[in-house]
């Protein structure tokens, strides 16, 4: 007997939930908390709403007008979107990125749900920050979200390796600290013997080689056995840096499970439930 498919049903009363963006056409977000709600029976519906750059402090003041209950926001508007907030989380303000917005009476609030994601998808796949040697590859907007989650759940070592070397810099200086020891490093340390060694997380917050060419000159096998490699970044197929790391044999994580878990986040915030993450988790095809 196959099991009950739950249908959403739509009604005067239902609470509206979505995701701002553009494009959001490939979002899998929808998706993934509808089969939620639908889990749960929860009066609740999550729709993408397509927005242009030029329009969108329109789209954050309809928020509010159109008591919608909440959204997610992505790409290219989780620091723009900033400005018409009224009040941000800790993570949000140091993060500098907005990814989940809700309402607390009249007031906008801005939260990042990306670095506990993050950090539940580790520890989801068994993987205990605490004392790593980690490598963060890049240093773009997706790598301060690692880097709030890994200076804050006890990572001992963390390299920030980057193209651009000063802005590994200044993301060190902004997430190091007494407790978390973070050097930087240009790409020449993706081939370097003796420090990958050493590593035992290494996390590519680039979308190098996503456009179909190839990761960068990076050498998986030189990695301790058991180093997890964790890529921000999911597709139809494994991502080039995840390729190399299974060809090593080494263990992976790809991007939907960080996904899985900032959606798993963001739905207590819009609902005040517990999500279902493991329905979740079936619909975005984990
Ligand atoms: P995101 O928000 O996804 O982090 P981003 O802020 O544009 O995106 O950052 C992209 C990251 O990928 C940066 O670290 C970038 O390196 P630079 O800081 O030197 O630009 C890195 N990146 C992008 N294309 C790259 C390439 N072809 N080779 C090496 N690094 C690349």
């Amino acid at each position: 007997m196959g099991s009950e498919v739950k249908v959403l049903t739509i009604e005067g009363s239902t609470r509206i939930v979505g995701i701002i963006g553009d494009p959001v056409d490939h979002s899998i977000s929808p998706r993934m908390h509808n089969a939620a709600f639908a889990e749960l029976g929860l009066d609740f519906a999550y729709v993408p709403f397509p927005t242009s750059a030029s329009q969108l402090r329109a789209a954050m003041r309809s928020i509010s007008a159109l008591g919608l209950a909440g959204f997610n926001v992505t790409v290219p508007f989780k620091t723009s979107c900033m400005r018409y907030l009224d009040k941000l989380s800790d993570a949000a303000k140091t993060i500098g990125a907005v990814n989940t917005v809700y309402r607390e009476k009249d007031k906008l609030v801005g939260d990042n749900t990306d670095a506990s994601g993050f950090h539940q998808a580790l520890l989801a796949n068994g993987v205990r920050p605490r004392g790593k040697r980690v490598l963060v590859i890049g240093a773009g907007g997706s790598a301060r979200a690692v880097l709030y989650a890994l200076t804050r759940s006890g990572a001992s070592d963390i390299v920030i390796a980057n193209r651009t070397l000063s802005k590994a810099r200044k993301l060190a200086r902004e997430f190091g600290g007494e407790k978390a020891r973070l050097q930087t490093a240009d790409l020449d340390i993706l081939d370097d013997f003796d420090f990958l060694e050493s590593r035992q997380l290494v996390v590519n917050c680039t979308s190098v080689g996503l456009g179909g060419g190839s990761f960068l000159d990076y050498a998986a096998e030189s990695t301790a056995e058991d180093c997890v490699h964790f890529d921000l970044a999911y597709g139809e197929e494994a991502t080039p840096f995840l390729r190399l790391a299974a060809d090593a044999s080494r263990p992976v994580i790809d991007g939907r499970h960080m996904l899985l878990h900032q959606g798993a986040a963001a739905f207590k915030i819009f609902t005040g439930r517990r999500a279902p993450v493991e329905v979740m988790a079936k619909a975005i095809g984990l």
